[in-house]
């Protein structure tokens, strides 16, 4: 870790498969950050549990998370990508930080209201002290910047509050993160109903693009897409989201300007332009899903990443770990 460059740090739960929003609001642009800051990209597999998983899926989806991120073009020599599992760090700092966490901070949490309204049969205790794990997991590398959408933007201010809180008590040992939203992310709706976020844990399938989806259910999807009343191809946020999601679909995935797509396709017709969405997609995604394709076969050189990556982490987690347990008084035995 070069400690003249900021630290990234983001988890991904393997708790679903990732969309087509995840890659153009976030993992397409990961690559370009690899040289500018230390990033860690974590498969937070501890997180899953607090809703229940089944084992041998949840394995598999977490080696499908990291062939996707290599797939996006991440390298694994420049990114530290690994399993939060696999540093036991994550869960040890994120005891300690418990005991400075009120119950009332937790109780505020929107996710956790969410969350137990859903799964109202199993409101366990991971599913409360969430957010203080999520806290371990950032705070555990000196991170200064979390890419992060706004539904976790209470989360992160918790994990804010929790360093401040332990910084004012032992001084200065946690940097306090601030919420990181890359240069050209772009916010990518739902197909269907376009006013909200596309999701993968959408119940229906029209409203999302998985990124492994194959070209003609790509196409078939756009085609599907809901539009507007009228017929221009313009932006138009408020009055026109369905067609005004289309073109930051296009736009982003070809790297132009909305005004180059308005210009493109001036006069053309909606189904027209669906379809050009869709092929740029599906062309777009299809060296991505070779390279896919190959990675997820090869579980022993994906092994060899998480084992390699999960050593760099481990050294730097060791470290903060160890001042924090000298802060409050413990017997540094590590
Ligand atoms: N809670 C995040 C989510 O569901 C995942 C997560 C866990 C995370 N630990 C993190 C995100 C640390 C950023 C940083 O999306």
């Amino acid at each position: 870790m070069d400690p003249d460059k900021k630290t990234i740090f983001s988890g991904i739960q393997p708790s679903g498969s990732i969309t087509l929003g995840n890659y153009l609001g976030a993992l397409k642009n990961f690559g370009k950050l690899q040289d500018k800051y230390n990033c860690y990209y974590c498969v937070v597999d501890m997180h899953t549990l607090t809703v229940r998983q089944d084992p041998q899926a949840l394995r598999e989806r977490s080696y499908q998370l990291l062939a996707l991120y290599l797939a996006c073009g991440l390298d694994p020599d420049k990114n530290v990508l690994f399993m939060q599992s696999h540093v036991s760090g994550h869960a040890e700092l994120s005891w300690i930080l418990g005991c400075y966490t009120y119950i009332g901070e937790l109780s505020r949490m929107t996710q956790f209201k969410d969350k137990s309204q859903r799964h109202a049969d199993n409101v366990n205790g991971g599913l409360f002290t969430y957010p203080v794990l999520m806290a371990a997991d950032i705070l555990l590398y000196k991170t200064h910047l979390v890419p992060i959408g706004v539904d976790q933007k209470q989360h992160l201010e918790l994990a804010r509050n929790i360093a401040e809180r332990f910084n004012n008590i032992y001084g200065e040992t946690f940097v306090v993160p601030e919420p990181f939203i890359p240069q050209n992310s772009a916010k990518i709706m739902s197909l269907q109903e376009p006013e909200k976020k596309m999701s993968k844990s959408d119940t229906n399938t029209n409203n999302f693009i998985l990124l492994t989806d194959p070209e003609d259910v790509i196409i078939k999807k756009f085609k599907k897409a809901v539009t507007d009343s009228g017929c221009e191809i313009v932006y138009d946020e408020e009055n026109k989201p369905g067609i005004s999601n289309l073109i930051n679909i296009y736009a982003s995935i070809n790297d132009i300007s909305r005004d180059d797509v308005m210009k493109e396709f001036e006069g053309s017709r909606y189904g027209d332009f669906k379809i050009a969405v869709g092929t740029s997609v599906a062309s777009a995604l299809a060296p991505i899903q070779k390279k896919y394709f190959e990675y997820i076969e090869d579980k022993g050189y994906l092994n060899s990443i998480f084992n390699k990556n999960a050593e760099i982490a481990r050294e730097n987690a060791n470290k903060t770990l160890k001042e924090v347990y000298e802060k409050v008084g413990f017997i540094v035995n590590r």
